[in-house]
């Protein structure tokens, strides 16, 4: 069973930082459905990105909700201030320190829903236990640390075989690296309704809305 509506995020990693309010006002009206913050910490990936002023930054640019991705080592440490910051959807790896359970209740406490994000080796036994008391899984079709990278197509299957033994609608699936317009479908077509993409939106030659009206074609049909 899979949910029936499709949602599009952009994952701002490959946007222009130098311009960032006058990135974030043209994704604002670009079409997409969620923004996507992606918090490295150096160690859980070798990459750190950004945190508390770029995540306060963009939240004061948008109404529109912000999920945070991250890839750190002990993400239960920040689920009070980035719901502080005003962060919607707080999503963090099985593959990290932090005790899983009290994370995910942590988060609730804290009136975020909750993400579980899977890297391409991890089975999907490591979150099965967990299914029933998240919002969302977010299957990695690249090896987190750094945007523009392949898109893994073997993930497909993973999602695929997962997504037919799923029990409830209540799970949003979705696939995050290296989703473009050639990918896309691969994602959609094993049970992924939720596509983040960076440069995928943020390079495409179309400009934003063109590349998010033309993920909506190819998903929507
Ligand atoms: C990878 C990040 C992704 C990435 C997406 O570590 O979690 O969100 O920035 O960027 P693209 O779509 O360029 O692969
Ligand atoms: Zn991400």
């Amino acid at each position: 069973m899979q949910n029936k509506e499709l949602f599009l995020s952009v994952s701002i990693l490959s946007s222009d930082f130098k311009n960032l309010e006058k990135e974030i006002i043209s994704l604002n009206h670009s079409g997409i459905d969620e923004f996507h913050l992606d918090i490295m910490d150096g160690n859980f990936v070798e990459s750190i990105s950004f945190g508390d002023p770029i995540i306060k930054a963009v939240r004061s640019l948008t109404s529109i909700p912000i999920e945070a991705h991250l890839m750190v080592d002990n993400p239960n440490n920040y689920v009070k201030n980035f719901s502080e910051l005003g962060v919607d959807i707080f999503t963090f790896h099985v593959e990290s320190k932090s005790n899983i359970l009290e994370t995910i209740s942590n988060i609730k406490k804290h009136k975020m829903k909750v993400g579980v994000a899977i890297n391409p080796d991890t089975p999907t036994s490591m979150i099965e236990p967990y299914i029933d008391q998240i919002e969302r899984i977010l299957f990695m079709t690249v090896y987190p640390g750094k945007g523009g990278q392949k898109y893994m197509e073997e993930v497909n299957d993973k999602i695929s075989e997962f997504s037919k033994k799923l029990k409830t609608q209540q799970v949003l699936l979705a696939i995050d690296g290296g989703v473009k317009i050639d990918t896309i479908y691969g994602g959609y077509n094993a049970g992924a309704r939720l596509f983040i993409s960076g440069t995928g939106i943020l390079n495409s030659d179309l400009g934003y809305k063109g590349a998010v009206n033309e993920f909506h074609k190819i998903i929507r049909g």
